[in-house]
């Protein structure tokens, strides 16, 4: 049985659908779950829904600046991880690059769920971007995360249809449920 960890910014409902669908991983555990946002819901979720899985909140030390800021974040995100004996982890809408310290520490081991079909959109506001292009075949992809924005090598795709009649909030639902599917169905298969 191998650790994972998740890491989340906002929502958290990929948080929430992955820790729904543990008991599939198999070879796979949820330890915790790492945010550095203190207005996340999940702070409030977790303890109520799921008591055995640890959040803490770790956020950027202001007295720090550019890549010190980074490098001192990471190295108490790391001092967590390490802590939890934690050999994978998975971004789930964690709005920070991920940095060297942690690229180091966790290589090819650190893995993202992006909202569009990689290399197309990536970056922020990607549901709203492809919505905006009009194209009819969307989609979620899976990755690794390496040093760049939403570049690292891809392990999943799955396509969702732009329908004529949509709107973007119909298109974003229409996605969500992909994500709340597929990573699940990674994350069963990754430890293998
Ligand atoms: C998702 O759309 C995910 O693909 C992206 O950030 C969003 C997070 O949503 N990386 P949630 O917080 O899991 O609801």
């Amino acid at each position: 049985m191998k650790n994972i960890a998740l890491m989340a910014s906002g929502e958290g409902t990929n948080v929430i659908h992955l820790l729904e669908n543990q008991k599939t991983f198999e070879l796979l555990k949820i330890k915790c779950v790492i945010s550095d946002n203190p207005q996340s819901p999940l702070f409030e979720r977790l303890p109520k829904y799921f008591p055995e899985i640890d959040i803490y909140l770790v956020e950027p030390n202001s007295h720090f600046k550019g890549s010190e800021k980074k490098r001192e974040h990471e190295e108490r995100i790391l001092q967590l991880l390490a802590e939890n004996q934690i050999e994978w982890v998975a971004l789930a809408g964690y709005m920070r690059l991920i940095g060297p310290t942690l690229l180091a520490a966790y290589p090819k081991k650190i893995i993202n769920i992006h909202p569009s079909l990689l290399p197309q959109f990536p970056g922020l506001h990607a549901y709203e971007r492809a919505y905006e292009s009009g194209q009819l075949n969307n989609g979620v992809t899976i990755h690794y995360v390496d040093e760049g924005m939403d570049t690292g090598e891809i392990i999943a795709q799955e396509s969702f249809a732009r329908l004529a009649s949509d709107t973007l909030a119909d298109f974003i639902a229409r996605g969500k449920r992909v994500e709340w599917q597929l990573y699940p169905a990674v994350l069963k298969r990754l430890a293998t």
